[in-house]
């Protein structure tokens, strides 16, 4: 069976639980097509739709935001990977045909995955060389920071991403240790575009890997860390975009937010506070 076959297979509890909820506004509608320009940037702009929308219209995001812009002014790299990791995620997502409800949750809670890093200190966080195993255990810690940060939000689906991105589908992840019976799928898309991420960029004690020797690395991790179904898209999704920069998505968000501001916002029949706090998925 074709992988992405597989993976409708396993979305299938969601789409067909929500298929009458679901926003009458699809990616689809959203989609623009530019004579001359080319699939990465394509791939890109359709990603990046959405985060131009979220940001116009879900008003907890007013609130939440400083958060990560509070993350990101104490630590700039965990804060340029945040935007990244949610627009990988966010590709990866699209790419699935996952439908746009639980795709906005996905996208927010990569945002803010590694919000928990707030309460890590900065010997730490900013620590040039490498962590020793007490300060990596200290890291470890940063999953539950970002749990109890937005506890009282009714965003379930967000709180899971931040609680179990580093939790592993064979249980030998963190910090809980739990495996694929309560990893669910979504989460893993977000796991998979965080070690996507961390690898592909410098960090102040390595150089970044090369894109083949990433890839093979989320390859080898497949039935492992991550389900196999979201390695093979992930990483055909992966070889054909290349790496994101900052720059490339401000510049396509600020053009998509002038778009916006010209199309009618109407989100349909459900509100976007009603996206947020329902969890009807499944692994
Ligand atoms: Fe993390
Ligand atoms: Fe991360």
């Amino acid at each position: 069976m074709e992988a992405l076959q597989k993976v409708k297979l396993k979305l299938r509890v969601v789409t067909q639980e929500e298929e009458e909820k679901r926003i009458p506004i699809s990616l689809q509608y959203l989609r623009l097509t530019i004579a001359g320009e080319n699939e990465r940037e394509k791939k890109l702009r359709n990603a990046l739709k959405l985060a131009a929308r979220i940001k116009k219209n879900v008003s907890f995001f007013f609130y939440i935001e400083p958060l990560l812009k509070a993350l990101s002014l104490r630590d700039r790299i965990t804060g340029e990977h945040s935007w990244k990791v949610a627009v990988y995620s966010t590709l990866i997502a699209d790419t699935l045909g996952i439908d746009e409800e639980l795709t906005t949750n996905i996208y927010v809670g990569a945002l803010f995955h590694d919000i928990g890093k707030i309460g890590i200190p900065d010997a730490i966080l900013l620590k040039k060389g490498r962590i020793n195993l007490l300060e990596r255990e200290t890291i470890k810690n940063h999953p539950i920071y970002g749990y109890e940060i937005l506890k009282n939000f009714n965003m379930p689906i967000v709180k899971n991403i931040l609680l179990k991105h580093h939790e592993r589908i064979d249980g030998k992840g963190y910090p809980l240790g739990v495996n694929y019976r309560e990893i669910p799928f979504y989460v893993n898309i977000v796991s998979i575009c965080d070690v996507f991420d961390a690898l592909t960029e410098k960090r102040p004690y390595r150089d970044p890997m090369p894109m083949e020797k990433v890839l093979s690395i989320l390859e080898e991790e497949s039935g492992k860390a991550f389900y196999p179904e979201i390695v093979d898209v992930a990483v055909s999704t992966f070889s054909k975009v290349g790496k994101i920069d900052l720059w490339t998505i401000e510049k396509i968000l600020c053009e998509l937010e002038e778009i916006n501001d010209k199309e009618s916002s109407n989100s349909g029949g459900r509100t976007w506070n009603e996206i947020f706090t329902s969890d009807k998925s499944s692994t």
